[in-house]
């Protein structure tokens, strides 16, 4: 943007967030099965819309010079430790925020010179990034391939004597499924180490879930051996982004999250989280969705997710050529082919033709290639049209065939030496094999992309996934 020498009108600058919104996907509706929670219904939505924006202007920095915000998180962080078997906790901007918290409390806690984690390789990446910028190893743990699940005795023969903290997660997210979390706690518990619950997807949708029927086991803090947990409000709380919380068993940790500086003539720095100066708006539209709702309408939101869940999972069980992830017992489902005939990468381009979002995931750690869905409180009403649109595509997948690569090319990109290459030239490089991601190209076909990626160890994965981002912001 050229910065204009004169101001425009808000009704100007809208019609132009309008245009740039054009090309993204809806938010709303249920035909993208990531990234965004639908409960259905418009006036919650609308309700914590007209909060955030009424708080958007304040300031958490200080909770002296607003104490608007403190009456707030003492409220949200209450209900969720009330739902949650109790604990103190901390209002943060997302699942990543609250497992950095967790993360650097345990670190600071234990005090070792060479600090690690027991991480399950189901384990959301935030745990990785953690590691990475708090000077923490992983140490990864398998998971059984055929429930998906971590496994005590794995995750027991991954501790030492420097575990700082073990993980298990409520559900994790690629195949939705829950780690037994009171083995994992006390198999930590016997070495000594606290133990996180990462129930960002489940925290706020396990528990309704149970109440609707479901058969959930006890993964909270009631649990002996938990020592945190974190929970999104803005996944099953149905938030507006930037709302979580992480929660602490014992007071003393959570301080041990907290960061204080007087190392300057400024002013005073008491931080709870990573962020300094951040809106309170996050905030009032958790506190907003949480009141909007209130028990009765999260107990129907978890009604009808399990209803749909259900539905998805046997219709997807009767596509030719298509086979459900383990037995997931929240509302994320994954799916693979179950021959080699049918590419599921190919499958997720052509639903994205038809206008539905399946979110691809790379095989690892002996997990297939699948798409995954989270079924949110919308999705009952589209899961036939949904069904429908999986079994076309898969139809028309089948037809095209598995996408065959360039001879050669895998070899070509698993051997570039990315740190001798500039932006623009990677970018040549993409371009010539099919994938352009210069401006104005429009949308590369993904299965391409995916294929290229899968075929690929993890390191080069990620050193070819940060010079896309790179290339994409030019
Ligand atoms: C299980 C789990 N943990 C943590 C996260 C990270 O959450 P966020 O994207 O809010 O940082 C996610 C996100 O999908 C998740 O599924």
């Amino acid at each position: 943007m050229n910065l204009p020498v004169t101001g425009s009108t808000a009704e100007e600058l809208l019609a132009e967030v309008a245009r740039l919104k054009e090309h993204d996907l809806p938010v709303r509706g249920g035909q993208v099965t990531a990234y965004v929670y639908d409960t259905g219904r418009p006036e919650v939505h609308e309700a914590a819309t007209r909060a955030y924006v009424e708080m958007l202007e304040v300031n958490s920095l200080d909770p002296t010079a607003f104490p608007s915000v403190v009456e707030m998180e003492r409220q949200v962080v209450g209900a969720v430790a009330d739902l949650l078997g109790g604990g103190h906790g901390i209002f943060t901007s997302g699942g990543t925020e609250s497992i950095m918290l967790a993360v650097k409390a345990a670190r600071d806690l234990a005090g070792r010179e060479r600090p690690e984690m027991v991480v399950p390789v189901t384990a959301h990446p935030a745990f990785h990034k953690a590691a990475h910028y708090l000077g923490v190893r992983v140490r990864p743990a398998p998971v059984d391939l055929a429930t998906y699940r971590a496994r005590a005795a794995d995750v027991e023969a991954a501790i030492t004597a420097d575990t700082v903290l073990v993980v298990a997660s409520a559900p994790s997210y690629p195949q939705g499924v829950i780690d037994p979390v009171g083995e994992i706690a006390a198999v930590a518990a016997a070495a000594g180490a606290p133990c996180h619950v990462d129930a960002c997807v489940g925290g706020w949708l396990l528990p309704w879930l149970r109440e609707a029927g479901a058969r959930v086991p006890a993964f909270d803090l009631s649990v002996p051996g938990v020592t945190s947990l974190s929970c999104d409000l803005h996944k099953f709380g149905y938030a507006p982004k930037g709302a979580s919380v992480v929660l602490f068993a014992d007071p003393a940790m959570r301080r041990r999250a907290y960061f204080a500086s007087a190392a300057w003539p400024g002013y005073t720095v008491i931080n709870a989280t990573v962020q300094s100066s951040r809106s309170a708006g996050p905030l009032a539209g958790a506190w907003a969705t949480l009141r909007a709702l209130g028990r009765a309408g999260y107990l129907e939101l978890g009604r009808a997710t399990l209803e749909a869940a259900a539905a998805l999972r046997e219709g997807i069980a009767r596509v030719p050529g298509l086979r459900v992830l383990g037995e997931p017992e929240s509302s994320l489902v994954s799916f693979a082919a179950a021959d080699a005939g049918l590419d599921v990468f190919v499958l997720a381009d052509e639903a994205r033709a038809r206008g539905w979002f399946l979110q691809p995931q790379l095989s690892y750690a002996g997990i297939p290639a699948n798409l995954h869905v989270t079924v949110t409180g919308v999705t009952r009403a589209g899961v036939d049209a949904m069904l429908k649109v999986i079994a076309e595509s898969a139809e028309a997948a089948r037809l095209r065939g598995p996408v065959t690569l360039p001879e050669g090319l895998v070899e070509l990109v698993a051997g570039l030496d990315l740190e001798a290459l500039d932006d623009p030239t990677f970018a040549e490089l993409a371009a010539s094999v099919g994938v352009d991601l210069r401006p104005g190209r429009g949308q590369p076909e993904m299965a391409v992309v995916n294929t290229v990626l899968d075929a690929l160890p993890a390191a080069q994965r990620e050193a070819v996934l940060v010079r896309f981002l790179s290339v994409l912001y030019g």
